[in-house]
């Protein structure tokens, strides 16, 4: 039996599809447990806004390249109760060519986009699947569709290793209620872009439905996979991509 209200863990809740996903989780009355690494203003609206909607939430912060401070966040959630779990955080510093990077670029690379989700994912999967539910959903990204830019290929790959989670865990998970899914999204207005510098209006050409995505439309995707409004969809990989 489930407790009342569910728990999701959101990590990456300081950007802006984390903040939407958590929106979203809180509008259905689930409990929040949010992660993020740096704080600032998105955090503190997001905060704010979870206070005037009196929903159950409480915040942790930690670097996933941080490799021992991922240990001893993880660690206790071995005993929690997390019923979905949305890897979401994840991203690179810089564009930078894969000729000129080096063991420890690509080595941040995966700890951010793959080993700390893995870690989490391995953490809560014994408890969901011992109460025989639970959801997980990893945010990709079409990067890994397309294996990323020359400039990219670090994250694509990373990416990719995050996707290896889900094939696995679905299959592990199916017979005692725990559905795990992928949600690549495509080109998405957030600051993921604009802190890179990118001429985003030739990007967006290149998108069939002729316009980025908003991170409500993501966050609407990841909700119905990552709830128990989902019953029969695991092991998928789901683009939000405007057809890309
Ligand atoms: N926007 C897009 O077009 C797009 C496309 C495909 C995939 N995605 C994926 O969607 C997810 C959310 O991206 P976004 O566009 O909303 O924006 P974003 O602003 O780039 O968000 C990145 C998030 O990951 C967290 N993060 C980054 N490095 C971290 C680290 N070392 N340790 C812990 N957390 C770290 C950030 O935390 P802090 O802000 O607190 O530092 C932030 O919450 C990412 O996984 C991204 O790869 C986005």
């Amino acid at each position: 039996m489930r407790h009342d209200p569910p728990v999701v863990l959101i990590t990456g809740a300081s950007s802006a599809i984390g903040a939407a996903v958590a929106r979203r989780y809180a509008a259905d009355g689930w409990e929040l447990l949010l992660w993020h690494r740096s704080g600032g203003q998105l955090v503190r609206d997001l905060e704010a806004e979870l206070e005037a909607l009196g929903a159950r939430r409480s915040w942790t912060q930690v670097d996933f390249k941080d490799a021992p401070a991922v240990e001893r966040a993880v660690e206790p959630l071995r005993q929690a109760r997390v019923d979905a779990l949305v890897n979401n955080a994840g991203g690179y510093e810089a564009l930078q060519h894969f000729s000129t990077l080096g063991h420890a670029e690509v080595m941040e690379s995966l700890a951010v986009n793959f080993t700390a989700p893995f870690l989490l994912a391995s953490a809560v999967f014994e408890g969901m699947a011992g109460r025989g539910a639970g959801r997980m959903v990893n945010i990709s990204s079409v990067a890994a569709k397309y294996g990323g830019s020359a400039q990219s290929m670090h994250y694509g790959c990373a990416k990719r290793a995050l996707e290896g989670i889900t094939r696995t865990l679905a299959r592990e998970g199916a017979s005692s209620g725990v559905l795990v899914n992928t949600v690549r999204p495509g080109v998405i207005d957030t600051g993921f872009h604009t802190r890179l510098g990118r001429d985003m209006a030739v990007r967006t050409e290149l998108i069939p439905l002729g316009r980025m995505g908003t991170p409500e439309e993501v966050a609407e995707v990841v909700h119905f996979l990552g709830s128990f409004r989902n019953t029969y969809v695991t092991g998928q990989t789901i683009a939000v991509s405007g057809g890309e």
